[in-house]
């Protein structure tokens, strides 16, 4: 099969299709045809060779798809082959074929493409995640959302909006303003003009809880915001930009990293805290519920992933750098060979951007 094998770290220019062996599922293990691979942060991340939860290379990059189980292995019930399903990974998703625990490849929602249910698992479940059990959002609490308009952004604000909060949006131009606030955002708040703070503290005023996913400045800003029993939620840095052979990005870094001392958040009254979705694999009961409750909701509020481009494979590397341009916006995916030439779309966001 092909795939892309991550054999050194750099640029966008080192992810290259390759022919790897195919794999057999084992035990407890299913063979799942990708359609569509998700590409998030994290695998830019990885590409980098700056990812904490990343396994030694070389490796398959990819941390979720969209496919048919076409094999089980031994103790898998025989009528799942045929079953549309959405994969979870630590790697190995951008590939023509993922073998993988039958209960990391999960039934795709009812009325989702097959390109939608590719768009799902990772910014959903984090956007849940951090909105609800972490951050115990109940409805009629003002929210904000930072990186609204990426992946687990565009979740985050149907999720939060539906539940009846007021969510208030951060996101690095106006189209992309105008798209959070498209998904139910009461307002929105550039991060990239000169006085957005002010702004940010105009609009928003005080809020109960903070999504945050890009530090430093934001990071600090936002934290000034919470009210007292206010939480903020961490899911990512993506402003970091931390490079190996450059000091001064270690000092950046150093300075950019969410960070709180106890003291500042007894005077506030207020709670940090930080999630990362991979750990929750270890735990498959917490997983699966958390998940049911997701699709529930999912499918009671008719929600649906936003996706801006789908990438031919072959063309990994254009997807991570249009992501890395800031230009993206909702979910990026990538096209297997398999998937029929246009059935993703009708799924893509019809936009003005
Ligand atoms: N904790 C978890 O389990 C988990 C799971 C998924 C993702 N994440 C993290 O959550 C964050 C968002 O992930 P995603 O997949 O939704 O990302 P994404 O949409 O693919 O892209 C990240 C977004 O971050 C914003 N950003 C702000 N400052 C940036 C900078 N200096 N350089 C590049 N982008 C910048 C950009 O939007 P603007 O231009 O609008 O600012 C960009 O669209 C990432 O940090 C990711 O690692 C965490």
């Amino acid at each position: 099969m092909k795939a892309i094998l991550l054999k050194r770290t750099g640029g966008p220019g080192v992810l290259k299709l390759r022919q790897v062996p195919d794999p057999a599922p084992g035990p407890g293990e299913v063979l799942v045809e990708i359609y569509y691979s998700g590409v998030n942060y994290a695998e830019i991340l990885s590409r980098r060779g700056l990812y904490g939860w990343a396994v030694k290379r070389p490796y398959i990059l990819g941390m979720e798809a969209s496919g048919v189980i076409s094999r089980v292995g031994e103790g898998v019930a025989p009528e799942r082959v045929g079953q549309q399903v959405m994969v979870g990974a630590q790697y190995g998703c951008y590939a023509e074929k993922i073998v993988i625990a039958a209960d990391q490849a999960v039934p795709a929602i009812a009325g989702f493409t097959l390109a939608e249910s590719a768009a799902f698992l990772v910014n959903f479940m984090t956007a849940w995640v951090s909105l609800f059990p972490m951050g115990r959002l109940a409805e009629g609490e003002k929210v904000l959302i930072t990186a609204a308009a990426g992946g687990v952004g565009t979740a985050a604000v149907q999720l939060a909006s539906r539940a009846g909060a007021t969510v208030f949006a951060m996101a690095g131009n106006p189209e992309k303003i105008a798209l959070v606030k498209q998904l139910g955002a009461k307002e929105g708040i550039n991060y990239r003009v000169d006085d957005w703070a002010k702004q940010l503290e105009e609009e928003a005023g005080r809020v109960d809880l903070v999504l945050e996913m890009v530090g430093g400045q934001v990071f600090r800003e936002c934290l000034k915001l919470l009210n007292p029993f206010g939480r903020m939620v961490v899911a990512g840095f993506a402003s970091l930009d931390l490079q190996k052979w450059n000091p001064f990005s270690w000092i950046r870094t150093l300075r950019d990293i969410p960070r709180v001392g106890l003291q500042r958040m007894a005077r506030q009254s207020i709670a940090l805290m930080a999630t990362h979705l991979g750990y929750l694999l270890n735990d498959p009961q917490r997983t699966e519920k958390i998940f049911t409750e997701l699709s529930v909701f999912v499918q009671e509020h008719h929600l649906k992933p936003v996706i801006s481009k789908v990438f031919p494979i072959q063309e990994a590397g254009a997807a991570h750098a249009y992501i890395e341009s800031r230009q993206s916006f909702g979910k990026v995916l990538l096209k297997h060979h398999i998937a029929a030439s246009d059935d993703h779309t009708s799924s893509l966001w019809k936009t003005t951007l």
